[in-house]
Order: structure tokens, then C-alpha cells, then sequence
């Protein structure tokens, strides 16, 4: 059984370092961040199911970099640098494939699985010796968990274990490995990608972005939330993540005048085998009612990785952010992956990556609820890239991202001089903080 310990979490006072503007869009800064900070750090790159064979390929591209993560013949799961070690070229332009070796468009070396270099035309021909059995592709530290393929550029840094610290043991609950997409979106982000991560370490904005009208009386958001700090439970890593674990299933919003439950609790608690009537006037009595049915109901649905998890597990937002560019909200059933990439050349722009994956139950039919609404949950999601604003991305997730846009605008103002934290916000002052410690080569 996971057990839910504060004292795993170090909770390091962030030391006050001022955050200015520049920041965000500066091409320095976007400098620096390519020379300390992205090649020193464990970045999660893709999903191991997507590679299910020997030969399956995805390339990623991460800022100025691209990635080739390729089934090996012995299951593992090997990364390199996209780049042919001939003269530089990009290897492939494929986002996914299956291929036996790469073949180099410009002068055509071929190059194996492993990364080995099988063929080069007049390979005779260099002075340096026949690069055929020499020359190898550069590869990048990789590791799998959760499903996930993480890389580090950096051949010395520490496993992933141990760079994940506390988020390891409170992930492996979920068996997330076995969890498919139902919505995968790429959407080219009018913002720096530190705009998002900010937002996604904080929750003070939830009730005056998310839920304006109902957050004075109730401080309790359309999923039943309550978001008030003080019953919230922060926590931060010495690594630099994360966590942030707000009390759900409460009815306070859902409810009409006369104290009735209304969607989407209603359906919900159809579906775990309550009967909502009953809970007619009594607001604060759902969350548990909630834990206790999925609990008693869910293993003979199906629902194997139940067993593991705590009661809050199945009521409450268990919110991570990972230093420095992922965030998720796990809950009981879904994983709300928010990964936010760097643009290539623009710090002014970002790639952000809005996923949902969903468990499978052995036996259960019951749809998937993903931020786009109810999907039927044999369809699994395809990528789609867009621009900002050409698709939504739920409702949610819209909100956030018309503040992404504002506040790049305001926060290259020379109106602003510094952030201006609440206590709450402590996340977003250590992300920053995490950052210029590794500018100045202080290590977590
Ligand atoms: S650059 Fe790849 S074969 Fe020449
Ligand atoms: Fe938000």
C-alpha cells in the first residue's frame, strides 16, 4: 500500500531570488538555458507503447534538438541525437516509423538499430580509416518508467529513480504504464514555456480563471473542488518537483437551489452505483461516499490498480509538476499530461503537449472523460499539431491558455519589474529559483 508521507517530500524554503520580466523572452536567458540548464536534466520524451517492436521509431523534437528513440532487438529502448555523424544532416524527418536501419539522405550511410555505422559508399576513401565499424551514432541516456521514455543529455547524471525521488513510489500506484492516450494535442503556444509551468504550479488563479462566478460563495469549482489554500496540501522535492493534493468530490457546485445534485456529479455518481438523491442538501458528504463506492466496486470492475491507492487517491486532485517542463493531474483514472517544450529559436513561443491518458480495466465499458468531454473509450487518440486557437483544448485548458497570452504580452512591459509571490505560489519562486541555481552550477 502507498502511503501518503509528508516527511518523503523536503520541503526546502525557497530563498527569495527576484523574478523579472526578461526572463520570458529574453534570447540570453534562452541561451543560458540551452547551455545549463536542458542538458542536465531527466526530460520525458514518449511513450514506450508506441514503440512496440523491434525497429519501431519516433522522433521528438525537443527545442533545437531532435530525438530518435528506437526499439531495440532486445526490448530495450535505445535514444540518439537525430544527426548522421557524417557531415551533420538530420537522419530522418519521420515523427514514427519501423525500419530494419536509417539510411542518411545526403550520402547515404546506413546506420544500424544500435546506432553502428553498417555502410558507407567508397568507404575506402578516408584517411582517417574506413568510418564503417569506427563511427556511431551519439546516444543519449535513456530510461523507461511509468510507460514513459525519459532521456538525459547528460551521460553522468543520476538514474531516474533518484532524480524522481518521492514522485517514483507515488506514481508506481497507478500501473500508469498499462494507460492509453484519448487525447494527444501539439499546440504551438504564443508564450515562453515557463509561462505554462508557472501556471501549472500554482492554484491561486483556479477560481478567477477557471470558475469566477462560483468561487465567492463556495471557493469549491465545478468538479467539487475545494481550492482554498489553506485545506490544500503543498509539497516540494529537493530535486524541484512538485506536489499539490486539494480535497474533490465535494457537490457544493453541482448542486441547484433546492440542494439536487446536478451533472457532472450526478452521472458520476450513477455510474460508482450511488444514488444521488439521497445526498439531497449534504455537500460535504459525496467525497466520501465517493471514496468508499470506488473502492467497494472498483477491483470487480476491473480496475486492478485500486487496491494500491489511499481514499483521498479517489476523490482528490494529486497535482506534480516535475522540474523543470512537465506537469500532470493524476487522477484516479486519468493522467492530465502538460508538457510544455521550448520553441527552437523564439523564447517567445513554446510547444505544448495536452495528452490524456486513461486506465484499462479489465472489464469495465464505461466512457473516458478526458478535458474535451466523454470519449468512447475503445477509441484511442491520435496526435494532432495545431496552432494556438485553431482547436479547443477544453474548456479548462482554453482559459488557461488565453492568460498564457496575456501575460507574455504584460511581462515583456517595462511597466513590470518583479513577481510579487503569495505563499501559495512558493512552487512557482522555487521553479525559478531552480533554474539560476543551475546557471550558476548549484545542483539539487
Ligand atoms: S551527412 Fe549523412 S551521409 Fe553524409
Ligand atoms: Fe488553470
Amino acid at each position: 500500500m502507498n502511503v501518503v508521507n509528508k516527511k518523503s517530500w523536503d520541503n526546502p524554503v525557497p530563498k527569495g531570488i527576484e523574478v523579472d520580466g526578461s526572463r520570458y523572452s529574453s534570447r540570453d536567458f534562452m541561451e543560458k538555458e540551452w547551455e545549463f540548464l536542458w542538458p542536465k536534466v531527466w526530460l520525458l520524451l514518449g511513450r514506450e507503447d508506441e514503440l512496440m517492436n523491434p525497429g519501431d521509431y519516433q522522433t521528438e523534437e525537443f527545442g533545437r534538438e531532435s530525438f530518435i528513440m528506437i526499439r531495440q532487438k532486445d526490448g530495450s529502448v535505445k535514444t540518439f541525437y537525430n544527426v548522421c555523424a557524417h557531415r551533420g544532416a538530420r537522419l530522418t524527418n519521420n515523427p514514427w516509423g519501423k525500419t530494419e536501419a536509417f539510411k542518411c539522405p545526403y550520402h547515404g550511410w546506413v546506420w544500424s538499430l544500435e546506432g553502428d555505422l553498417k555502410e558507407a559508399q567508397d568507404h575506402e576513401d578516408f584517411p582517417e580509416g574506413d568510418p564503417c565499424g569506427k563511427l556511431k551514432l551519439k546516444e543519449v541516456k535513456c530510461e523507461t518508467f511509468a510507460g514513459f521514455v525519459w532521456i538525459n543529455m547528460d551521460e553522468n547524471a543520476i538514474s531516474l529513480k533518484e532524480w524522481l525521488g518521492p514522485v517514483w513510489e507515488d506514481w508506481q500506484a497507478y500501473e500508469i504504464d498499462k494507460w492509453k492516450p484519448y487525447l494527444m494535442q501539439t499546440v504551438t503556444m504564443p508564450c515562453n514555456w515557463k509561462i505554462i509551468l508557472d501556471n501549472f504550479n500554482e492554484s491561486y488563479h483556479l477560481n478567477t480563471v477557471h470558475a469566477p462566478e462560483k468561487s465567492v460563495t463556495t471557493k469549491r469549482i465545478a468538479s467539487g473542488m475545494d481550492t482554498s489554500y489553506k485545506t490544500t496540501q503543498f509539497d516540494l522535492s529537493k530535486q524541484g518537483h512538485n506536489r499539490m493534493i486539494m480535497k474533490g468530490g465535494y457537490a457544493f457546485a453541482t448542486m441547484n437551489e433546492d440542494g439536487e445534485i446536478r451533472d457532472p456529479l450526478y452521472s458520476v455518481m450513477k455510474e460508482w452505483g450511488i444514488n444521488p438523491d439521497v445526498y439531497k442538501g449534504k455537500p460535504e458528504e459525496t467525497r466520501e461516499a465517493l471514496q468508499k463506492a470506488k473502492r467497494a466496486v472498483g477491483p470487480e470492475r476491473g480496475y486492478t490498480h485500486y487496491k494500491n491507492l489511499r481514499d483521498e487517491q479517489f476523490t482528490d486532485t494529486q497535482h506534480y509538476t516535475l522540474f523543470p517542463n512537465f506537469a500532470v493531474s493524476v487522477w484516479t483514472d486519468g493522467f492530465h499530461f502538460l508538457r510544455a517544450r521550448p520553441h527552437p529559436t523564439d523564447p517567445e513561443k513554446s510547444l505544448f503537449d495536452h495528452f490524456w491518458y486513461a486506465s484499462q480495466p479489465d472489464k469495465e465499458t464505461a466512457p473516458v472523460r478526458t478535458t474535451k468531454g466523454i470519449v468512447d473509450r475503445n477509441e484511442f487518440a491520435e496526435r494532432q499539431f495545431f496552432n494556438y486557437g485553431e482547436e479547443s483544448m477544453g474548456q479548462t485548458i482554453d482559459q488557461d491558455g488565453v492568460i498564457f497570452a496575456l501575460q507574455q504580452q504584460g511581462l515583456r512591459s517595462r511597466g513590470f519589474d518583479r513577481a510579487y509571490y503569495a505563499n501559495q505560489e512558493s512552487r512557482v519562486h522555487r521553479f525559478h529559483e531552480l533554474i539560476e541555481d543551475y546557471f550558476n552550477g548549484v545542483k539539487p
